[in-house]
């Protein structure tokens, strides 16, 4: 992985200023301090990871494997976009197809899907830390009606919950009724816990090889664990984010892509940081966009409207397989373009479009991957969960809680009491 500043809108010592390195020196020693009760598991975790849980994640895919045609994910937020990213990112093929649910409360989408199953032999992983989520608990009350009707008094052998090591209902339900369990470690909130039973159980079974997301996230580690900020690409792109939005007034980050393949990573991008940032009214606005199509739409105010964004491209050098040459007849608008290949003319796009924003004084990073694979991957959320982190910190904010999030549920649950 390669991070290029160099249309940052940056001048390069800015990045290197001694208040700023301070700053992250302190951020640095926070992060790796053994005490992780602020939220920090997830720092050592690609070291410290608990092998007994692995192997059992392992074997757990391997039976679901041997007698589920579906796992049906119930999640939400950090217990859910982890696992929905990586597995559109690197789409494997596999025998048991992972779908999700509870993500909202729109009933349709549920009897859809359960519509579409109902013939197929079935495992449901619930995945929640606080076993507290609404949306989690109403669509788990609906599937298991459903689970009790297809497998009778059987069915909770093909329920797992993914919850708390000690603490919930669903702990409590689980250690009660003999449900199958993995745990969400300590101190290690949603959004940081993709590389946990998270999201591994569900990678595992869609035929994504676990350990070397698992070794991809070690690298990261070993890669970016010193404070020096111009040795450290994770926090210089958080001292880059920092000067965003101090030192050039942006407001919004798109991260953009011309692999498809990464809308939802983008998803689960927007909510790190958006999670972990946009707190006593700071924060730079993450969202993320699919290029070429916006650029199609979104493209146009990029270019053109309120000067307030900053792009961040994932940029994957190795065009993938399915490549395709063209052969266009006389004639055609695209005649230019025969013998091309579509990777070609993507990287004339991507290029194309760095100048163009360039020029219109956007600033831009680019994250350059070689190729999408689960070393890669396992990679990238790791240095975003530690640039995260720090952009957070120098922000002035915390960035592993989100009291914000209460207000909607607290109104919700009146709601529903009156
Ligand atoms: O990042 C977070 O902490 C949140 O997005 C949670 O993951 C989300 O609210 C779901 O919470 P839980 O896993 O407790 O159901």
């Amino acid at each position: 992985m390669k991070l290029d500043l160099s249309h940052s809108m940056i001048k390069e010592h800015e990045f290197y200023a001694r208040d700023l390195q301070k700053k992250v020196d302190e951020i640095h020693k926070n992060l790796h301090s053994a005490d992780h009760s602020a939220g920090t598991t997830w720092v050592h975790f690609p070291l410290t990871y608990d092998k007994k849980e692995l192997s059992k994640i392992l074997k757990l895919a391997k039976h679901i494997e041997e007698d589920s045609d579906v796992l049906l994910v119930v999640g939400i937020g950090g217990s859910y976009l982890g696992a929905k990213a990586g597995i559109s990112l690197l789409s494997k093929k596999s025998k048991v197809e992972v779908l999700f649910a509870g993500t909202s409360f729109d009933y349709s989408d549920l009897s859809q899907t359960l519509e579409a199953i109902k013939d197929k032999d079935i495992t449901v992983n619930v995945v929640s830390k606080s076993g507290t989520t609404v949306e989690i608990l109403v669509t788990l009350n609906i599937i298991e009606r459903f689970m009790k009707n297809k497998y009778k008094n059987d069915y909770k052998k093909r329920m797992i919950f993914t919850t708390d090591r000690e603490k919930g209902y669903l702990r409590a339900r689980a250690n009660q009724e003999g449900i199958e369990t993995l745990s969400v470690p300590d101190n290690m909130g949603g959004r940081y816990s993709v590389l946990s039973a998270v999201g591994l159980l569900p990678f595992a079974v869609s035929g994504i090889n676990v350990k070397k997301v698992l070794e991809g996230a070690l690298q990261a580690y070993n890669d970016l664990d010193e404070s020096d900020i111009e040795k450290n690409p994770a926090y210089r792109y958080a001292v880059y984010r920092y000067l965003l939005n101090r030192k050039l007034g942006k407001k919004i980050e798109f991260f953009a892509s011309f692999s498809t393949k990464f809308a939802f990573f983008g998803d689960w991008l927007q909510q790190l940081f958006d999670e972990s940032e946009g707190k006593d009214k700071k924060g730079i606005f993450v969202t993320s966009l699919t290029y070429s199509t916006d650029l199609h739409s979104v493209g146009q105010f990029i270019q053109q409207g309120s000067p307030i964004v900053a792009e961040t491209f994932i940029d994957v050098k190795i065009p993938q397989k399915d490549n395709q040459v063209l052969n266009v007849p006389l004639g055609s608008p695209i005649k230019f373009l025969d013998n091309k290949f579509v990777s070609e003319i993507s990287r004339a796009g991507f290029n194309g479009t760095i100048k163009a924003h360039s020029e219109a004084g956007v600033p831009i990073a680019i994250i350059e991957i070689d190729e999408i694979n689960e070393f890669e991957y396992g990679y990238l959320v790791y240095f975003f969960e530690k640039a995260c982190a720090c952009s957070g910190y120098l922000l002035g904010v915390n960035p592993f809680n989100q009291p914000g999030v209460e207000q909607y549920k607290t109104y919700m649950k009146q709601n529903l009491i009156d």
